[in-house]
């Protein structure tokens, strides 16, 4: 099917989709190269839950994303990869040149003992090998494991742990704006505990001394210099997995979301070429880290599958300066570009002056993913860089979706600041009351569900099918639960107003409460911790702790460094409070419950209007906190 190109188009898009569900995706189904046709387009229940989709047909996503497109496009790029530092060598890769890497890469993988159904961690930096690493999984059955590279070593042991990997792709070293970071030791201390890794290819990229552990560890570039680059596509069911990438939740520690070959393949690629509406030969970039579901999602295996070209960038956004991203895109004659709102209110802060060197005329759609985007920032992103010349679409998906489903298409869809918008083909979006009831017409706010599986749905936790059930579809039988609450307006126009349950948006990165509360709570002098997120101008959500210690010879300073360091080691630095307050009792009810509502209202600062305290355990508490609040 053709891709939609006025708004009369999406309606009947939109109605089809809902009408005939199978049709209308073995249709998007039908453009890609299978091994062998699918049996059945659609098995689903939302009770188990078990979501198949195309189950029996056979495929290898890695013919779609290269071999489908050496004949047309060979030559094109298919990465302009922009290093850290402006002035060094950027690099780039025809799809010929991608697809040789691949296979070669994937032969290496085999000579190093990996198989089809194998788990891959994979803990880089954003090198080209990084994408290449990826696909070479895919290639070869294997499934991947990306770890973002700024989780500590125990963060990055607990998920090499939790499926099994056997293998590790790493790097020496990786540039992040001024810093350098040693990756390879991170590993190496993270492997202390991971007896299941028999293998550690390690990519050089900044050539900092690497201790190699003799029998283990391997470089890539020694390995690639024999690698064949004939490589079979193995043959995956659309069922078999992809990938795992693990989330944070509400509860307990990260879990891996599973994705499946078929229905990701098919549903990124339709929203990719749907929402940002790409055309031949224009060039896209997407400045997320692959480490997270966007990269994945919408720098890997989308754009390669729409056969795009694309940047992707190593660095950060405030390096050397805040006019980075600007240089980038007229450097590259960027027409579709596509970051995230806490970037977008970084560089709003850093002033008109980084913006004006700038053409900026080569672009035609924005983006923006992972958080609400304030109407602020919205407006200054029309402004100061579309222009008021080009259409922002506001994403929202989530890790469990794979791709996109509540967002604009670009330049059909009419935009209000800070809405999502309109579900895309295939979306259902319900909104329901606490207690599970739907919420019906316009002009309602409630917690988003979607009521039918679209292709790309989490199929499972890797490991633990009773936690996904729990976790999305146990809340709100019948319904998979976002976490997310929800306005729909006047106009049936959805807005995200953040999440519902205690998982917080740092930056764009979702960390869960309970993850940082058990980090803090390792510590000798704490004896409880309730971590709340509060409202912040520039990463939307800013972290504040409440810790009760036992050592009242230790200063607050000197506890919270203390603190700091704790959650730096058990997680990573992304997970660090911004704002700890020692207190000397939690607001408790009297069943022991603590009452965030509380803690979230003094966090904001929001000390007048705290409600009904009467069923506490101790009143009194809530005016030492409030006394000595942040
Ligand atoms: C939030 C990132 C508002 C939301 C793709 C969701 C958004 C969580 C938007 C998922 C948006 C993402 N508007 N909120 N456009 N996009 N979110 O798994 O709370 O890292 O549940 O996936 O980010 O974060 P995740």
């Amino acid at each position: 099917m053709s891709l939609i190109t006025t708004f009369e188009e999406y309606k009947e898009q939109y109605k089809k989709s809902i009408e005939q569900p199978e049709q209308f995706w073995a249709e998007q189904a039908e453009q890609f190269v299978w091994k062998k046709r699918w049996d059945n387009v659609l098995d689903w229940n939302f009770v188990e839950p078990k979501i198949e989709w195309f189950a029996g047909g056979k495929l290898n996503i890695t013919e779609n994303c290269l071999d489908r497109h050496l004949a047309e496009r060979g030559d094109q790029v298919a990465y302009y990869w922009e290093p850290n530092e402006p002035g060094d060598n950027p690099f780039q890769y025809t799809y010929s040149e991608l697809h040789e890497q691949v296979c070669k890469f994937a032969n290496v993988l085999k000579k190093n003992g990996a198989k089809k159904g194998d788990r891959i961690c994979i803990y880089m930096p954003m090198v080209p090998e990084l994408a290449v690493a990826l696909l070479a999984c895919a290639r070869i059955g294997a499934i991947h494991s990306v770890v973002f590279g700024g989780f500590s070593a125990l963060a990055l042991s607990g998920r090499i742990q939790d499926c099994d990997c056997n293998i590790v792709i790493t790097s020496d070293g990786a540039y992040r704006g001024a810093k350098s970071i040693p990756i390879k030791d991170v590993v190496d201390e993270a492997l202390e505990i991971c007896p299941s890794v028999k293998k550690v290819i390690v990519v050089e990229r900044t050539n900092s001394p690497i201790k190699m552990v003799a029998g283990r560890d391997v470089l890539w570039s020694e390995e690639m210099k024999e690698a064949s680059s004939d490589c079979l596509a193995e043959a995956m069911d659309a069922e078999d997995i992809l990938f795992i990438l693990y989330t944070s939740g509400s509860t307990g520690k990260p879990k891996g979301v599973v994705h499946t070959c078929g229905g990701y393949m098919v549903y990124t690629h339709y929203t990719f070429e749907n929402v940002f509406q790409y055309k031949k030969d224009e060039v896209y970039w997407c400045t997320a880290d692959i480490g997270w579901i966007t990269g994945h999602s919408y720098i890997v295996y989308a754009p390669l599958l729409a056969g795009a070209t694309s940047v992707m960038f190593e660095g950060i956004p405030t390096y050397p300066d805040a006019g980075r991203f600007w240089q980038v895109i007229d450097k590259y004659k960027v027409n579709i570009f596509y970051t995230a709102p806490t970037a977008i209110r970084a560089l709003e802060a850093a002033g008109l002056d980084f913006v004006k060197p700038y053409k900026l005329d080569s672009l035609k759609v924005l983006g923006s993913v992972g958080e609400p985007i304030n109407e602020e920032a919205w407006n200054w992103y029309n402004v100061n860089i579309g222009k008021e010349n080009c259409p922002i679409v506001d994403t929202w998906w989530q890790t469990e979706t794979g791709g996109i489903l509540i967002s604009p298409l670009a330049g059909i869809t009419k935009t209000k600041p800070s809405f999502a918008t309109l579900p895309l083909p295939g979306i259902q979006p319900v909104l329901v009351d606490d207690k599970g009831n739907e919420i019906t017409g316009n002009g309602v706010e409630g917690n988003l569900c979607i009521k039918f599986p679209w292709p790309s749905i989490i199929r499972t936790t890797y490991g633990d099918h009773e936690r996904c059930r729990q976790t999305y579809f146990a809340t709100y039988p019948g319904l998979y639960f976002t976490g997310d609450g929800c306005k729909r307006d006047l106009d049936g126009y959805y807005r995200i107003t953040g999440r519902v349950d205690d998982v917080m948006n740092v930056s764009g990165h979702r960390i869960g409460t309970a993850e940082v509360e058990s980090a803090i709570n390792m510590h000798v002098d704490v004896v409880e911790s309730a971590v709340v997120a509060f409202p912040h101008d520039i990463k939307g959500q800013g972290i504040y702790a409440y810790v009760i210690c036992t050592n009242k010879n230790k200063s607050a300073e000197f506890l919270r460094l203390e603190i700091m360091a704790e959650i730096t080691k058990l997680i990573g630095p992304i997970a660090k409070p911004d704002k700890i307050q020692i207190v000397s009792g939690l607001p408790k009810t009297r069943s022991g419950k603590i009452m965030r509502r509380i803690l979230r209202k003094i966090a904001e600062g929001d000390i007048n209007n705290l409600g009904d305290i009467s069923t506490l355990l101790d009143p009194s508490i809530v005016e030492e906190i409030k006394a000595g609040a942040l």
